[in-house]
C-alpha cells in the first residue's frame, strides 16, 4: 500500500476515532509501526596516537580514544548490542602531507587500531573511513594539483588505503570521499587484493553541509581546510542528483549506501532507499549530535527522550541503521527500558 492509499481509506467520525488505538499502552504497543533497537546503531569513533582520552570540545560526551582504552569502549560496545564501529583517526600535523601517504600505511593509527580490537576477540563490525582529510596538509578528500581537486590520481589513493585497511582486519571499507567512479575502482582493488568479502559502504549522498563542523575539530583537519568541498560534495538543494549517485554506486559495487548529514535530509534518505530498494544508512552527524547536546544542557531539551526520538525518526523514515554518536547512550536507554 502507498502512503496515498493509506489516506484514502474509508470511514470518518464519528465511527472513526483515531484515538482509541493510542488510548493505552497496550494498544500502542500493538500498532507501533517501527522500532529502534541497539541492532539499528553504528558508533563512529575517534582514535588518538597517545594513551588515555581527550575530550572533543564541540562534541561534550564524546573522547578521542588512546589505545589502552580503545578495546574497553568497543568491547562496551558490541555487549550492549551494537553491531559495528566507525573507525576516524585523529593525525598529528607533522603526519600530513599533499599525496597523503599516512592514509595507507600499514603502521597507521587505523591499522593498528584495527589489529588491537581484531586481536580482543570482539563480535563487532569493523567499518573503516575511506578518503584523505585526516593525512591531507589543505585538509580536503581527494589529492589536490594547483588548487583543484583532481579526481582520478585521488582513486588510485583511495584504493591503497582501502585495500591497507582490510589487511589490518576491517570489514567494511567506506569511501566518504565522494570522488566519481570510486566505489568501482575500490572494489576492483579489493578483489584484486583478494578481499571478496570486504564489504562497501557508500557515502553515496554526501552532502556539502555546514554541520561537519565538530568533526572537523574532532579528526583535526578542520585547521588545514583551504576553501570548501562543494566541488565534490553535493548541493544541500538537490535530491534527484543524491539518487543519481546511489544508483551508480550500486551499479559500481556498493554493498551498503549511506546518507549524509541525517535529520535535515529525512527526504534523501527516504527517497533513496524506497526508490532503490538497497539497504541504506542515516549519519547523524557532529553538528546535529552538538546540535542536541547543546540544547539539553541549557535544559531546554529532554536528552534522552530527544535522542531516541531522533533515532526513531532515521528508522521510519527508512534507514536500516543509523551512524550516530549517541549509540552506546541510546543502547543503555533501550537496555534499561
Ligand atoms: C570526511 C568525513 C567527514 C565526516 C565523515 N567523514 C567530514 C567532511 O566531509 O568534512 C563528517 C562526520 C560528522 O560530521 O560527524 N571524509
Amino acid at each position: 500500500m502507498t502512503d496515498r492509499d493509506a489516506t484514502r481509506l474509508p470511514g470518518s467520525f464519528p465511527r472513526v476515532r483515531m484515538r482509541r488505538n493510542r488510548a493505552s499502552a497496550w494498544s500502542r504497543a500493538l500498532v507501533r509501526e517501527h522500532a529502534l533497537t541497539p541492532a539499528d546503531l553504528i558508533w563512529p569513533i575517534f582514535v588518538q596516537e597517545q594513551d588515555g582520552r581527550t575530550p572533543i570540545a564541540s562534541m561534550p560526551g564524546q573522547d578521542r580514544l588512546g589505545p589502552d582504552v580503545l578495546v574497553d569502549a568497543v568491547g562496551r560496545a558490541a555487549e550492549l548490542g551494537i553491531p559495528a564501529i566507525a573507525l576516524f583517526p585523529y593525525v598529528t600535523d607533522d603526519k600530513k602531507t599533499e599525496a597523503c601517504e599516512e592514509a595507507w600505511n600499514p603502521d597507521n593509527l587505523v591499522c593498528r587500531s584495527l589489529r588491537a580490537i581484531r586481536a580482543a576477540g570482539l563480535q563487532i563490525g569493523l567499518i573503516c573511513d575511506v578518503a584523505l582529510d585526516p593525512y591531507n596538509s589543505n585538509g580536503h578528500d581527494g589529492l589536490v594539483v594547483d588548487g583543484r581537486i583532481v579526481n582520478d590520481p585521488t582513486l588510485e589513493a583511495l584504493c591503497k588505503q582501502a585495500v591497507t585497511q582490510a589487511d589490518a582486519g576491517g570489514d567494511v571499507q567506506a569511501p566518504s570521499d565522494m570522488m566519481d567512479g570510486r566505489i568501482a575502482a575500490i572494489r576492483d582493488a579489493l578483489d584484486a587484493a583478494d578481499h571478496h568479502d570486504q564489504a562497501i559502504l557508500s557515502y553515496a549522498a554526501k552532502y556539502a553541509s555546514a554541520y561537519y563542523g565538530p568533526f572537523r575539530d574532532a579528526v583535526g583537519s578542520g585547521g588545514a581546510l583551504k576553501g570548501d568541498k562543494k566541488t565534490y560534495q553535493m548541493d544541500p538543494a538537490n535530491t534527484d542528483e543524491a539518487v543519481r549517485e546511489a544508483a551508480l554506486d550500486l551499479a559500481e559495487g556498493a554493498d551498503l549506501l549511506m546518507v549524509k548529514p541525517g535529520l535535515p535530509y529525512l527526504d534523501v534518505l527516504r527517497r533513496v532507499r524506497h526508490e532503490l530498494g538497497a539497504p541504506t544508512f542515516a549519519y547523524q552527524v557532529s553538528g546535529e549530535y552538538a546540535q542536541l547536546c547543546a540544547a539539553a544542557a541549557n535544559g531546554w531539551l529532554d536528552r534522552e527522550k530527544v535522542v531516541l526520538e531522533t533515532l526513531l525518526c532515521f528508522k521510519r523514515a527508512g534507514a536500516d541503521a543509523v551512524l550516530s554518536y549517541f549509540a552506546v547512550e541510546a543502547a543503555g536507554l533501550l537496555a534499561r527500558g
